[in-house]
């Protein structure tokens, strides 16, 4: 088995894994050659690009995963949302979600009709990776997917999803119900096509209070992951930012392992979550752009943190930014590679 998945199988290998969101991307020189030449969707949705992109990070460090190049929003479009990625502007649905007919005429196909082109993208990286370095799949989890269904852009304060969520309950519920069958079906197709571990990302959770998490997320979260982890024996790590008062209703997920931000350190997640699982991160990603002898501080520190904990897997607290020099990326996990037992 590899170094990456034991770890999240709790056993603490000689050192710690390292891969990091977004690790392909506008960083690297030989992606924006690509996307040049082709829009963000024909890059996800061309079997070959996708797979071509995932490889490029792999191919100039020696990360110990590689993640399915895709985006949480795609398998929407097989929904029947109108997603445009616009520059400047991020991703765009211009028929949001705003009413119970609305999500009535939302369709649900199976992972094969709506998205074969990612599942196919699996298969060609899987084939070239071999058994040495492990695949990750992975979905939005259904509040994040409905903050833009919803609000059709940048969530930005979630106002619409927020309104909807506590004046209209009926619809928000019937939403939620679409959402937990699509992200099952697609993460458990994700492990069908090649991949050894998921994660699972819910970006805007930290703008809901711990009540309203309760009342509105937690049922529907809690049945993907339980479903997922009852359907495919492969870890399953949960991603959220700005979480920390959401930490101790969280750590009921039936989570293999918690990806934890910058704005806490890995001691501190540990202790609100309140359970001894693996944890993954949490480098500032904004830091890994800048001066690398910051950068190596920080990395050390957070190597010390994670010495302390069941299991850690290095990664950054979010994902990585277009202007960060890939030379800091090869430097972090040469650094991450060093460490002695
Ligand atoms: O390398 C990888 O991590 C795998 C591919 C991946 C992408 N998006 C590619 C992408 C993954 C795992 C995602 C997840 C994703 N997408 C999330 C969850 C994680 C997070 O960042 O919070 C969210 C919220 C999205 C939605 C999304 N996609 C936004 C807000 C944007 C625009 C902002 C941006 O960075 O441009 C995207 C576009 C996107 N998704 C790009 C990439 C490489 C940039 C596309 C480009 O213009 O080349």
């Amino acid at each position: 088995m590899s170094l990456f998945i034991e770890t999240l199988r709790g056993k603490r290998g000689s050192r710690p894994p390292i891969w990091l969101m977004r690790q392909a991307g506008r960083y690297l020189p030989e992606y924006r050659a690509l996307r040049e030449k082709n829009s963000m969707l024909q890059m996800v949705m061309t079997p070959e690009l996708a797979c071509e992109v995932t490889l490029q990070p792999l191919r100039r460090f020696p990360l110990d995963a590689g993640i399915i190049f895709a985006d949480i929003l795609t398998p929407l479009i097989g929904m029947g949302a109108n997603l445009e990625f616009k520059k400047g502007e991020g991703p765009v649905i211009d028929n949001p979600i705003r009413s119970a007919a609305d999500v009535a005429k939302l369709r649900l196909p199976s992972p094969v009709e709506n998205t074969p082109y990612t599942l196919d993208a699996i298969k060609l990286v899987v084939r070239e990776l071999g058994e040495k370095t492990p695949l990750i799949g992975f979905s939005g989890a259904p509040f994040t997917l409905s903050c833009y269904l919803i609000e059709g852009q940048s969530p930005g304060d979630l106002e619409r999803t927020k309104a909807m969520m506590v004046g209209d309950t009926a619809t928000w519920h019937a939403l939620q119900e679409k959402l937990v069958p699509l992200c099952v079906e697609y993460l458990v197709a994700q492990v069908e096509a090649g991949c050894r571990s998921l994660q699972l990302f819910d970006s805007w959770l930290g703008y809901l209070g711990p009540r309203e998490y309760e009342r509105f997320v937690q049922p529907y979260l809690t049945q993907v992951v339980s479903e997922v982890r009852a359907r495919v024996d492969v870890p399953l790590v949960f991603f959220a930012t700005g979480v920390s008062g959401l930490f101790p209703q969280l750590s009921k997920l039936n989570a293999s392992a918690f990806g934890v931000d910058w704005r806490i350190t890995l001691p501190q997640a540990r202790s609100l979550l309140g359970r001894d699982l693996p944890l993954q991160g949490n480098l500032d990603p904004q830091l890994l752009a800048g001066p690398w002898e910051y950068v190596e501080r920080c990395a050390r520190e957070i190597l010390a943190d994670g010495a302390t904990l069941p299991a850690h897997i290095f990664n950054l607290g979010h994902g990585v930014l277009p202007h960060t020099p890939p030379e800091n990326v090869q430097r972090l996990v040469e650094l991450v590679h060093s460490v002695q037992p």
